[in-house]
């Protein structure tokens, strides 16, 4: 790899690890973020250029000045209840402003994106685990708003030959094993960071739905460690800048795992009792989201090292007792 990597929203959760896998993978990477919701603190040190998505003329600027060859885009808005209760701001953050992002893109000739996409295009599945061509069927305005620019990627290939990788994540989850990074987001909505927070003496978690067609009632989910997703990216981007073609693939494990599963989890690696309540179910949930990940394994040699429910918690633990922000997320829930 000779060029830089641009990383749009490195300062987030996902980017910043992934940013981090990057730069140990010895590639050159420049963040491009605007802090709304990313921490200074997550840079590491890399090179910041502090900006909005949606300044053109700024991300032109830098696509042009560091040598971009290949870009990763995880800003937006990422929050199910939230994205219900605001269309305007999900639909403005996340394809209005990769919108933004694709036409500085083809003005400056880059012709590589790798895209932050989610499960949620899936909607409720027919069948577990679901593979990438099951229908897509968002039942959030999140989901949507993906799907949206998934949808538009392939338009920007015919007309400007701009290549592109869709990771669909399933849950993110767990922290940097080395404890330099984790989740922080605010408000927090997150299950496992929920949960952690309820164990140290926090709120009760509530737990959306114990009447879903699942063993335990409550929600099947598919947890894949942030360090594992980082990998992903980092291979996608090897995969684009060595000529592959357009694809998208699902990243998950393949475990399901209830939010209940979590509670025990949570409960077992910390010691502490996490107390719950009862609440009605959340809307824009599907009851099960599994992944099918044999494509992403086959075709980028992806596999997952950390991503089991022990390693996730353990590592989210940790990061929750000594993280940047614990008083902050303390006090967030
Ligand atoms: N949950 C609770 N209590 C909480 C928080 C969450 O019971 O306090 C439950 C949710 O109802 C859900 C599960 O825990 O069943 C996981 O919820 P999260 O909010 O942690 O994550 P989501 O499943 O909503 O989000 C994930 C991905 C998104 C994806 C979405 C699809 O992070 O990228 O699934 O709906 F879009």
């Amino acid at each position: 790899m000779v060029d830089t990597v641009l990383v749009v929203g490195g300062a987030g959760y996902i980017g910043s690890h992934t940013t981090l896998a990057l730069r140990e993978a010895g590639v050159r990477v420049v963040v491009y973020d605007d802090l709304s919701a990313g921490h200074r603190e997550a840079v590491l040190g890399a090179p910041l250029v502090e900006a909005d998505v949606h300044d053109v003329d700024t991300l032109r600027r830098t696509l042009r000045e560091h040598e971009v060859g290949a870009v990763l885009h995880f800003a937006g808005r990422l929050s199910v209840p939230e994205s219900l209760t605001d269309p305007a701001g999900y639909y403005r953050h996340n394809v209005v402003g990769t919108l933004s992002l694709l036409e500085a893109m083809v003005a400056e000739s880059v012709d590589a994106l790798v895209f932050s996409s989610t499960a949620a295009v899936y909607g409720e599945p027919d069948a577990s685990p679901i593979l990438e061509e099951h229908p897509t069927r968002p039942v959030n305005t999140y989901g949507e708003t993906k799907l949206a620019v998934e949808r538009a990627l392939p338009h920007f290939e015919r007309a400007h030959g701009l290549r592109s990788v869709c990771l669909r994540y399933f849950n993110a989850s767990g922290a940097d094993p080395a404890g330099r990074l984790g989740e922080a987001h605010d408000p927090e909505t997150h299950l496992i960071p929920r949960a952690l927070i309820a164990a140290s003496g926090g709120p009760a978690l509530e737990i959306f739905g114990n009447d879903y067609a699942t063993p335990d009632g409550s929600c099947l989910r598919d947890f894949v460690h942030v360090t594992d997703l980082a990998n992903a990216h980092v291979l996608a981007c090897e995969y684009l800048r060595q000529g592959g073609r357009s694809d998208l693939f699902n990243v998950g494990t393949g475990t399901p795992s209830s939010v209940r599963d979590v509670v025990d989890a949570v409960g077992r690696v910390t010691g502490r009792e996490v107390l719950v309540r009862a609440s009605p179910r959340r809307a824009g949930d599907p009851a099960v989201l599994v992944a099918g990940s044999t494509k992403v394994q086959r075709a980028l040699r992806w596999r997952p090292k950390h991503s089991t429910l022990t390693d996730i918690v353990e590592t989210a633990w940790r990061w929750h007792q000594t993280g940047w922000s614990r008083d902050e997320r303390r006090d967030k829930c």
